[in-house]
């Protein structure tokens, strides 16, 4: 079976897909205030130049495709790549990471375009923390996008929180909590030296250890859920009477290299074999020039080839070495 197989065995098989470096907040462990240079226009891809590397990828064994950004939705004529995206054969799961400031109006919509699964990423449940932390993001807004998620009929509504201590620890209960109120999963994330938060997530981050301490403290053991787990690290827990589950994702404290699945198309063509630096194989020129199928394929090969046995962030915190020239950004990067 042909495939996308790396130097350690692993097979790739999901692809995510950031279709723009935009984003319209400025999370403080993401983006400087005033944001960061943004890729020319004419050097990010078009939508058929994506829907060219996803129907390769489809045939080289990828199966799964995650949308991110930037904000995914930012991007004019999202609904429309997305309907076509979807309807590739070979396609088995199509999901979009958002930061649900535009959902309002557009989830039912997303759904109908053929996103199966939805991810919403949100790191306070206070109006006033939220404006702070996104840099003048309306809470409001998500909340509603979340509700009308709730509503539009996705196989699966999960929030992504960030946890960073001193500033949305003390709602790690009430987030896990709403697990008990709708059928949405919690997951919490363990801050990685990216982006802003480089010089300061030593000191901010919290290990999951310590967050799924709280949460069974607060609201009681989380007994084991199975059927769960995605196609992602995240490890799941299920508070009695849980219509979702709790999640915990550890890139730090545990690590998820080993089974890591996936490939990273940036908005700007760069193949990016792992999320924390390391060689990208550009495949803007290539796409450009009207390059052949097999000389695509080979590209893609090629950086499956290159994919690291594992991210050495935690070792550049500790100041053992660099971690490869500037700290890689989640909004360039895609999540
Ligand atoms: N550490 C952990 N998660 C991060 N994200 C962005 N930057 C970081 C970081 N330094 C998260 C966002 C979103 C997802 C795409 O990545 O909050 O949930
Ligand atoms: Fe926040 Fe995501 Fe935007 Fe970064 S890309 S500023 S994490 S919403």
């Amino acid at each position: 079976m042909p495939g996308l197989i790396d130097r350690y065995g692993r097979r790739l098989d999901y692809l995510r897909l950031s279709v723009t470096d935009r984003c319209n907040l400025r999370c403080i462990y993401c983006l400087p205030p005033g944001g960061v240079a943004l890729r020319p226009p004419s050097d990010i891809l078009t939508y058929e130049e994506i829907l060219r590397v996803v129907e390769c990828a489809l045939e080289l064994g990828v199966t799964r495709v995650r949308v991110t950004g930037g904000e995914p939705l930012v991007r004019q004529g999202l609904l429309d790549f997305l309907s076509l995206l979807s309807r590739l054969p070979g396609l088995a799961d199509l999901s979009l990471t958002t930061n649900g400031t535009l959902l309002p109006g557009l989830a039912g919509d997303l759904r109908q375009a053929g996103v199966a699964r939805l991810n919403l990423s949100l790191d306070s449940l206070d109006a006033d923390r939220f404006a702070r932390i996104t840099r003048g993001g309306r809470l409001g807004q998500v909340l509603r996008g979340l509700d009308e998620a709730l509503l539009a009929g996705f196989a699966a509504v999960k929030l992504n929180v960030v946890v960073v201590r001193g500033f949305n620890l003390d709602e790690v209960p009430r987030f896990a909590a709403l697990t008990l109120e709708a059928p949405v999963h919690v997951r919490f994330i363990e801050l990685m030296p990216l982006g802003e938060a480089g010089p300061w997530s030593a000191r901010a981050r919290v290990p999951t250890a310590q967050v799924r301490a709280v949460v069974e403290r607060e609201l009681g053991p989380l007994e084991p859920a199975p059927g769960v787990a995605g196609a992602g690290p995240a490890e799941y827990g299920r508070l009695k009477g849980g219509q979702g589950a709790v999640g915990f994702i550890a890139p730090m404290s545990r690590g998820f290299c080993a089974s890591c699945n996936r490939l990273r198309l940036q908005a700007d063509g760069a193949l990016r074999p792992c999320l924390a630096g390391g060689p990208e194989v550009p495949l803007g020129p290539l796409l450009r020039s009207g390059c052949p199928e097999p000389a695509l394929r080979r590209a893609l090969e090629r950086a499956a080839s290159l994919k690291p046995r594992s991210h050495r962030l935690a070792a550049g915190e500790r100041g053992e070495g660099r971690v490869g020239g500037e700290a890689p950004c989640m909004a360039r990067i895609g999540g």
